[in-house]
């Protein structure tokens, strides 16, 4: 019996695998039920009682031994698999191809609005959307009881000492850089506006305008009209008409609104224009002198034109996307039909 545990012993100590499967077997020959060193533990029964103690002790070394070889085997065999496996990546494959963002369609919008502008000699500023009181309305000719100053229309920050807000409209960035400069000021100012305004399809508490001014000698309300006859028609197509209404804007006298001719159906009337054929995409005029006074430009000598628009009405003629709420909600499906645009 010692004898044939010695053999097993070493021939325990000499296996090898090289698959999970001979691993297995090995296990099964050896330790099962029926296994070598289970068999041997039958016999323990004919060993005479003098030598038990030994036998006995010998025998569960060999048990432990050859599960610990097993085990062992097991682990060297996984291990082996694994590098095996990792030597299979083949590094001259070319890369997976991920998928590229593409550009918001306001983004998209805003850039196309900006170079026809700058076709023209417009540069671009820009300023704060957290405001004070002078830049977005006093400066801008708004009477003090103006509604726009009201809680319900304008997000206030704070009210003391002196009244701290979101701008309404980018016509802040107007007054702050007629402070800054002098005459000729030819600029567009886009930008993000913010309003007290219950989030619907049709309404949001932020959306984004550009805003335009000229100033210079002379320049003329004619000067106005042929600047945005070519902003229309390279925005909407050569056919574009546009038409100008009488309107009021406490900041340009006379004031205007701008319609183009129904770039669905080419004004011949359809749901979109509620069958007028005209769709309004603007407000204008004539900078009020009490605007250039109010930052320092003379105006007897100066006078100019200002314009502003909504960056998402102008998308939603081009693109026709119903609900204003999809461009904030970030929806991926949404925002890839745009890739195919541009
Ligand atoms: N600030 C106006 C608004 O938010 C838009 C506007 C109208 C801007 C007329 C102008 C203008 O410069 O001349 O509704």
């Amino acid at each position: 019996m010692l004898d044939k545990i010695k053999n097993l012993t070493a021939e325990i100590e000499a296996l090898t695998a090289s698959s999970t499967d001979e691993v297995e077997q090995l296990r099964i020959k050896y330790l099962s039920k029926k296994g070598i060193v289970s068999l041997l533990f039958n016999d323990f029964r004919t060993v005479p009682a003098e030598q038990k103690r030994e036998v006995g002790q010998k025998l569960n070394q060999l048990k432990t031994l050859a599960t610990e070889k097993i085990n062992a085997l097991r682990e060297q065999v996984a291990a082996a698999g694994e590098s095996a496996e990792a030597e299979k990546i083949d590094l001259t494959r070319t890369a997976t191809p991920c998928a590229e963002g593409s550009r918001h369609p306001l983004s998209l919008v805003r850039n196309e609005m900006i170079d026809i502008f700058s076709r023209m000699g417009f540069t671009i500023a820009e300023g704060p959307e957290v405001e004070d009181d002078w830049h977005v309305f006093s400066s801008l000719n708004f009477a003090a009881d103006h509604p726009a100053r009201d809680m319900q229309d304008t997000f206030f920050i704070s009210r003391n000492p002196v009244d701290v807000l979101l701008r309404t409209h980018t016509s802040s960035v107007q007054t702050r850089t007629m402070e800054r400069l002098t005459p000729p000021i030819r600029i567009v100012c886009p930008g993000r506006v913010y309003r007290n305004e219950a989030i619907s399809a049709r309404a949001h508490c932020f959306f984004h305008q550009i805003e335009g001014l000229y100033i210079d000698k002379d320049v003329s309300f004619a000067d106005l009209k042929q600047a945005l006859l070519y902003f229309a028609r390279q925005m909407f197509g050569p056919e574009t008409k546009i038409r100008l209404r009488p309107s009021y804007f406490p900041f340009t006298e006379p004031s205007a609104e701008m319609d183009i001719s129904c770039n669905l159906c080419g004004g011949k009337g359809c749901g979109f224009c509620k069958h007028t054929g005209w769709v309004e995409i603007l407000g204008c005029g004539m900078v009020d002198p009490n605007v250039l006074e109010a930052c320092g430009i003379d105006s007897k000598v100066y006078t100019g034109y200002a314009f502003g628009m909504g960056v998402e009405r102008i998308t939603n003629l081009k693109y026709q996307v119903k609900d204003l709420r999809m461009f904030s909600e970030n929806d991926v499906r949404f925002l890839a039909e745009f890739d195919a645009a541009h």
